[in-house]
């Protein structure tokens, strides 16, 4: 199985957590990294659509990186969304490029579980706040992968860090 992992976080020189989880990323063999924001800058409207698109036709697993920022995608993110799943590629007629592919979302957040509850202050989970995701892989015919939240991933000491990075880099392996 060929997996494309594509990061985004709009403050590079500020993340610690979405860095050396990208990091872990790029030890796993047969495993393609492409972070939008070292390729792009912050310019939602200068992607490569014809490289994006040929990496994720590519693959049989896409997996989405970025922090939670406002319950949300980065706009970097949203930027490719727009840009590369275009009518006739991903949707409309013709298009099923990602059709059958895994979709698998890797997030980190501030927040730790007792604000991401359905009784909580947002009356939302983080699968909630991911909904936009979900929708997005199944309108294209993905499959879509129950997301790994990283709660409470804020200030986070060089040990828990070490942490995040093996249980991300073990996701990553052809098997799973
Ligand atoms: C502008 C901004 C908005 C944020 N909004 C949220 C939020 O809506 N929910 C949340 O749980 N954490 C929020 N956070 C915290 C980030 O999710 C957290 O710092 C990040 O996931 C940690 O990863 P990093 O070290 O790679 O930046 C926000 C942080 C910033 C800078």
């Amino acid at each position: 199985m060929k997996t494309l992992v594509i990061v985004s976080h709009p403050y590079p020189e500020q993340s610690k957590a979405i860095q050396a989880l990208e990091q872990a990323a790029r030890q796993v063999e047969g495993v393609e990294v492409r972070n939008l924001e070292t390729l792009y800058g912050h310019d939602t409207f200068a992607f490569d659509v014809a490289a994006e698109q040929k990496a994720s036709e590519a693959a049989d697993r896409i997996v989405f990186l970025f922090p939670i920022h406002w319950f949300n995608l980065t706009p970097m993110l949203k930027g490719y969304l727009n840009q590369v799943w275009g009518y006739g590629w991903a949707f409309g007629p013709g298009g099923a490029a990602l059709k059958g592919k895994a979709m698998q979302v890797v997030v980190t957040a501030g927040a730790t579980d007792h604000l991401y509850a359905p009784q909580g202050l947002i009356q939302s989970t983080i699968e909630d706040v991911l909904t936009p995701m979900k929708a997005s892989a199944l309108y294209v015919g993905m499959t879509y992968r129950k997301p790994l939240a990283f709660l409470g991933a804020m200030g986070l000491r060089d040990d828990k860090l070490a942490e995040l990075q093996s249980t991300f880099g073990e996701l990553l392996q052809p098997g799973q």
